[in-house]
């Protein structure tokens, strides 16, 4: 498997990051793409329960919720437009040097996703794309499973305060 990994070692001292994404011009957007077919009930269930052990204080995922509902239309839900299954996830964080005024910042800091990485994503077998990049999971280990998910290709996890140490399951 090859995976698109990328950890910023400026992330290794959160405060020097903040300082220098005040300086730096850097763009973290996310692109989400139109899709058509319903979710697979197992998916569904699987981002639930991802989303259970984020911690969302902006409450970024407000779409993902209800029983009856298609998390391919779900906020950073990219799903293969035949076959339904959860193809990419796009939960990049906000750009923090976008943030003129102490308020704004600390309006933007709320919007980064913490808590854990739930190994429900193994549900998601055909995952090939995982952004949670510019969010802060508070210096967590990235959790090995990740070097389970056999579809993935781009895995980005690039300012968003994970553990240096990268599980030998992912290289
Ligand atoms: C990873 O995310 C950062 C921040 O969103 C972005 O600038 C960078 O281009 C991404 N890298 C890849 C390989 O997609
Ligand atoms: C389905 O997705 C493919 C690849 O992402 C795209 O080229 C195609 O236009 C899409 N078809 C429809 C009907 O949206």
């Amino acid at each position: 498997m090859s995976v698109g990994f990328s950890i910023s070692y400026l992330s290794s001292n959160c405060h020097m990051w903040l300082l220098l994404s005040l300086a730096l011009f850097h763009l973290c957007v996310s692109d989400q793409k139109s899709h058509d077919a319903l979710c697979m009930e197992g998916e569904r269930q699987a981002l639930i329960r991802f989303k259970h052990d984020l911690i969302d204080e902006a409450d970024r995922l407000a779409s993902w919720a209800g029983e009856k509902s298609d998390c391919c239309k779900w906020v950073g839900i990219v799903c293969n437009n035949i076959t339904g299954h959860v193809r990419e996830i796009h939960l990049t964080g906000p750009y923090i040097g976008d943030a003129v005024t102490y308020k704004e910042m600390k309006e933007l800091l709320k919007q980064r996703l913490g808590g854990h990485l739930s190994s429900s994503l193994l549900e998601l077998k055909q995952l090939e794309y995982l952004d949670l990049s510019c969010n802060d999971f508070n210096w967590i280990q990235i959790p090995g499973f990740i070097g389970s998910l056999g579809k993935l290709r781009c895995l980005n996890l690039s300012e968003s305060n994970f553990g240096e140490m990268i599980p030998p399951q992912i290289v």
